[in-house]
């Protein structure tokens, strides 16, 4: 590994021989460096000066531009990190906290140029490059036509890469599953800086991609996926905050059917045709990123994250309804408190009950009721107001261990966790054990050994690695 200034000078001299030099940046020249760290960075935590932050970061327009970065970071050995959209909720897209990456140099392949999109209407089929927002995508398919949709989450800003590279889980969920079992085709730079497609990569390859979490597998280019028509289903979610409950539905259907259903199911909610509005798929996509549709969809193509925040979350499944005493205890002991964090309340079921849990490495399938999160996210500045926030979340989530779901506690990937367990290096290369037990099996269950195993074959000198990256599979002693 690259621990002298000299093989940092060489990893660099080596990606100046392929990138023109204005797209590097180094903390040599600091604002032009830290406004390209900043641009995504979502999560304030990881830009304190604690944090230890890139060598370089390759603002990438060219897919060659990735394969040099592979290549010469492989050669020199600089480890290299990809950020497409910044929102990983730890920060491991841009920084690195833990111990034994510190003294790791790493090098940030940044690829927000890399953002085409081309729909194919009549085939119902998109091509979308890593570096698209997820807002930019639903623009782009509600441009093409009226009656296909796309399903993933409800940020605008989110990167397409990290997105769906560890699920993707939205209003379209119950009806059409994750991004990721939409996928049908992905570009991907190999550990060897190999330009690979689902054909020449293999099934395990592609499978592990498409939710196995960022970073392990290669650097995702592009991705091709299908765009669903869309006939009737109800998405229903809660959003509490301030001991305030919002519920917020996409119905596909008219208003008439949604306000029957609601009579119907849940009377005790008061729904009147008025609480409805009909509008296309794409400008409800707007409703869940602004959480209103008076705002038109080209706020969707606006990729300012700003203003970015600190922010703490954990999340969980609940597999049995939580009974009502717990929930007024909550209420009343954790909700009025004013360091509270937003709980999201996301409804499973639908086709996600039918899709096997080893389909693709997203195990979180037949048996769930919901998935729960904790999403604090703050402006002050300081170790006094941060301690207080994630001491909330922290204390409220070991509140929650009996009522969730339980061997493992099952956590989405998505929603990442450093506090679950971080990597730790078995000689050169991180332990598959360790990571099994801390976090591996918390966020895939029986899938974990599939994606160490695919990580064996395509990159077993673990060259994609982070704090919580999929390690090979240890070699017989
Ligand atoms: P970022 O660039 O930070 O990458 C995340 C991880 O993937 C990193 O480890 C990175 O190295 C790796 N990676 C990124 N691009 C890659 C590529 N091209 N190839 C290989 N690895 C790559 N999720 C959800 O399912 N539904 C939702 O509704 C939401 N909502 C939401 C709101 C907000 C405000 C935030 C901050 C996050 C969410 N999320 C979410 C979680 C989101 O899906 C998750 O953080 C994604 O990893 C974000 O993808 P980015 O590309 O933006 O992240």
């Amino acid at each position: 590994l690259a621990s002298t200034a000299s093989a940092i000078d060489e990893f660099l001299g080596c990606l100046s021989a392929d990138i023109p030099s204005g797209l590097i940046q180094t903390p040599a020249t600091p604002s032009s460096y830290s406004a390209l760290l900043l641009s995504t960075a979502r999560n304030l935590r990881y830009v304190l000066p604690d944090t230890s932050k890139p060598l370089g970061i390759i603002a990438a327009t060219e897919h060659a531009h990735a394969q040099t970065t592979v290549r010469c970071g492989r050669r020199h050995g600089v480890r290299v990190r990809v950020r497409s959209g910044g929102h990983d909720y730890e920060g491991l897209s841009y920084a690195s906290v833990h111990l034994h990456n510190r003294n790791e140099p790493f090098a940030v392949l940044d690829l927000a140029a890399l953002r085409a999109i081309h729909v194919d209407a009549a085939r119902a089929e998109a091509w979308v490059e890593s570096g698209a927002t997820v807002g930019e995508l639903y623009y782009a398919v509600g441009a093409a036509s009226r009656s296909l949709g796309f399903p993933a989450g409800s940020c605008p800003t989110m990167g397409v890469g990290g997105h769906l590279s560890g699920g993707g889980f939205g209003s379209l969920a119950r009806k059409y599953g994750l991004s990721a079992d939409n996928v049908l085709d992905a570009v991907v730079v190999d550990a060897d800086g190999r330009l690979v497609n689902r054909s020449t990569m293999g099934e395990d390859h592609f499978w592990a991609l498409c939710g196995g979490g960022g970073e392990s597998f290669g650097v995702v280019l592009s991705w091709k996926e299908m765009a669903p028509a869309s006939p009737q289903e109800l998405y229903l979610r809660v959003l509490v905050l301030n001991q305030q409950a919002n519920f917020q539905a996409l119905f596909l259907g008219r208003c008439g059917g949604l306000h029957r259903l609601m009579q119907d199911r849940f009377p005790e909610l008061g729904m009147t045709e008025q609480d409805c509005e009909e509008v296309s798929w794409v400008q409800s996509t707007a409703f869940f990123g602004f959480s209103t549709t008076s705002v038109p969809p080209e706020q969707l193509l606006n990729r300012s994250s700003n203003p970015s925040y600190y922010l703490k979350a954990k999340s969980d499944h609940v597999q049995e309804p939580i009974p009502r005493d717990v929930w007024e205890s909550i209420w009343t002991t954790w909700l009025e408190k004013p360091e509270a964090a937003l709980l999201m309340l996301d409804p499973y079921g639908g086709v996600m009950s039918s899709i096997p849990p080893s389909e693709t490495p997203f195990p979180h399938r037949q048996g769930n009721l919901y998935q729960l999160q904790y999403y604090s996210f703050w402006y002050e500045n300081g170790t006094a107001a941060a301690e207080k926030r994630m001491s909330w979340v922290r204390g409220l989530y070991k509140e929650m261990e009996p009522y969730v779901s339980k061997n493992p506690r099952a956590v989405y990937v998505n929603y990442r966790d450093l506090d679950l367990g971080t990597n730790e290096l078995d000689g050169d290369v991180t332990s598959y054990e360790k990571a099994r037990v801390s976090w591996g099996d918390k966020y895939f269950k029986g899938n974990f050994k599939r994606l160490a195993a695919v990580k064996t074959m395509v990159d077993p000198h673990d060259f994609f690695r982070n704090e919580q990256s999929i390690p090979p599979l240890p070699t017989a002693k």
